[in-house]
């Protein structure tokens, strides 16, 4: 199991809805990359998929632009991905793409995308090469690394229950039996998860009101509440709105 070493408790912000939400991680996203490139950084990021993420990359490609971010100094990776064609529209990439990353001039080299079915001939071959790659760059350290919830608790593509959670010595594994569709994916494991500075929850809508309160409670076990275990070295904060913050 993974051993984490005491982290700042979780920062808790409630927001009037979606909107408001994904205005605010994007505004604060964009902040933190601008502190970082003062400090002579280049920051690196990760990225997830589902409705509320995608949100909040709609609203870096509206703010992006006329932000002092130099986005050509962003390195970019995913949390998880799912093992489909680059094309497809399951592609959390090709999401993000649309929404932000073909928008701003990010540097091609440094937007890591997890293989597809174009370049790998299993998930289990693309995580092996995402694992290699993100190696190669400290298999993890993220300035800010942004993950959605679901209504079970799983967190990137580690779900409930599935032997992923404990693939402690790898940094990412494959997954062929989703139960979110599509059913093949990559995910990073805990370990390389817990590895940023800056864990970043989003979540909307009441179905997770029950998830964010048991993820927040002591004491809950990671493998029955995936998110639990997993923040940021130096700050983890929950982006909710109302519905999702219900239960706290
Ligand atoms: C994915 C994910 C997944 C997602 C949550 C929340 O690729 O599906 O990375 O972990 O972030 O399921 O998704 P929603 O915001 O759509 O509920």
């Amino acid at each position: 199991m993974t051993e984490v070493p005491p982290r700042p408790a979780p920062r808790i912000e409630v927001h009037v809805d979606a909107a408001d939400l994904a205005t605010s991680a994007a505004g604060e996203l964009i902040t933190r990359l601008e502190d970082a490139q003062a400090r002579g950084e280049e920051p690196h990021i990760g990225l997830t998929g589902g409705s509320i993420a995608t949100a909040v990359h709609q609203e870096l490609g509206r703010m992006g632009p006329r932000s002092g971010v130099d986005w050509s100094r962003v390195v970019v990776w995913w949390g998880d991905e799912r093992f489909v064609a680059p094309d497809s529209e399951d592609r959390n990439a090709r999401s993000a793409r649309a929404a932000f990353i073909d928008r701003l001039p990010f540097d091609p080299a440094k937007v890591h995308d997890i293989p597809s079915t174009s370049d790998a001939g299993s998930a289990d071959d693309a995580a092996a090469a995402y694992s290699a790659e993100l190696r190669e760059h400290g298999a993890g350290l993220f300035e800010v690394l942004m993950l959605g919830l679901g209504p079970d608790g799983h967190v990137a593509s580690l779900f409930p229950g599935h032997p992923q959670l404990d693939a402690d010595d790898q940094v990412a594994v494959s997954i062929t039996d989703s139960p979110k569709p599509p059913p093949e994916r990559v995910t990073l494991t805990l370990a390389a998860l817990n590895r940023s500075r800056c864990v970043w929850f989003l979540v909307n809508g009441e179905d997770k009101a029950d998830a964010v309160a048991q993820a927040l409670a002591a004491g809950t076990d990671l493998h029955d509440i995936p998110a639990a275990g997993v923040s940021g070295e130096a700050e983890t904060i929950w982006f909710l709105d109302r519905g999702s913050a219900s239960q706290l």
